[in-house]
């Protein structure tokens, strides 16, 4: 980084209208084919009210008091061949102000996030992301565990990483997030009364900031 006046710390109530605009902000750059909507920001804000969230891995980056960067923790499992459940955590949305790509932050707090985790405990993480940049952080493809989605697929963006060596072991199993992720992607009503909602407080902020 070449600004040093950057801190990470815990995110606090006051920053979710904050945090939830940066998300879409950032996630509204990203180009993936099939994608329709940003629904990122939703996420964040079901992910608060899910028992599997973890607010201890709830990180915020500041840059001279403005919010730039944000990731979040969740509980997840991977559900083996026999029916046992093996925990393991899952981050995302992870997010870092357009204007500020490229420039570190995101490792930063990638970084920093996975040695919170690992020194509260947790062993394993599973995420799905483009593997070009999870690499760098010792992702691999989570098949090289035998772990697939739920749905039995699997594809190179599904990856894990080991934060305690042997962990994730060689049974394989599928993958369940909490169900924050299931509401996001399974309830388009709730997320277009969100939106709409979240829309109005933009426009209603920058009305007021031109009187
Ligand atoms: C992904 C994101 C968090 C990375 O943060 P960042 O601060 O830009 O990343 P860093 O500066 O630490 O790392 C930049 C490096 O990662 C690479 N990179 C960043 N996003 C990438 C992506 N989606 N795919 C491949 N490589 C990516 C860059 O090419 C760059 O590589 P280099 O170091 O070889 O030049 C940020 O780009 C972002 O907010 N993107 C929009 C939201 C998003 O895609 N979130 C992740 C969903 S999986």
């Amino acid at each position: 980084m070449t600004n040093h006046n950057i801190t990470i710390r815990i995110e606090q109530q006051a920053d979710y209208e904050e945090v939830e605009r940066l998300i879409f902000a950032a996630f509204e750059t990203m180009e993936l084919p099939g994608r329709t909507h940003t629904n990122e920001h939703f996420l964040a804000h079901l992910l608060r009210g899910d028992p599997d969230f973890i607010p201890e891995l709830d990180f915020v980056v500041e840059q001279n008091s403005e919010i730039v960067g944000n990731i979040m923790y969740s509980r997840c499992a991977v559900i083996r061949p026999d029916g046992k459940k093996t925990e393991a955590l899952v981050f995302g949305p992870v997010s870092v102000k357009p204007e500020l790509h490229r420039q570190g932050v995101g490792t930063m707090l990638i970084e920093h996030s996975l040695d919170h985790a690992h020194e509260l405990g947790y062993k394993a993480v599973l995420i799905t992301g483009h593997p070009d940049y999870y690499r760098r952080f010792g992702f691999v493809p989570a098949s090289a565990y035998g772990i697939t989605m739920l749905d039995g697929k699997s594809f190179d963006a599904f990856m894990a990483l080991e934060l305690d060596e042997g962990y994730l072991g060689v049974d394989g199993g599928r993958w369940k997030c909490c169900r924050a992720f299931d509401v996001c992607e399974g309830d388009p009503s709730a997320f277009r009364e969100f939106h709409l909602a979240f829309t109005d407080r933009i426009q209603a902020g920058s009305s007021s900031c031109r009187k």
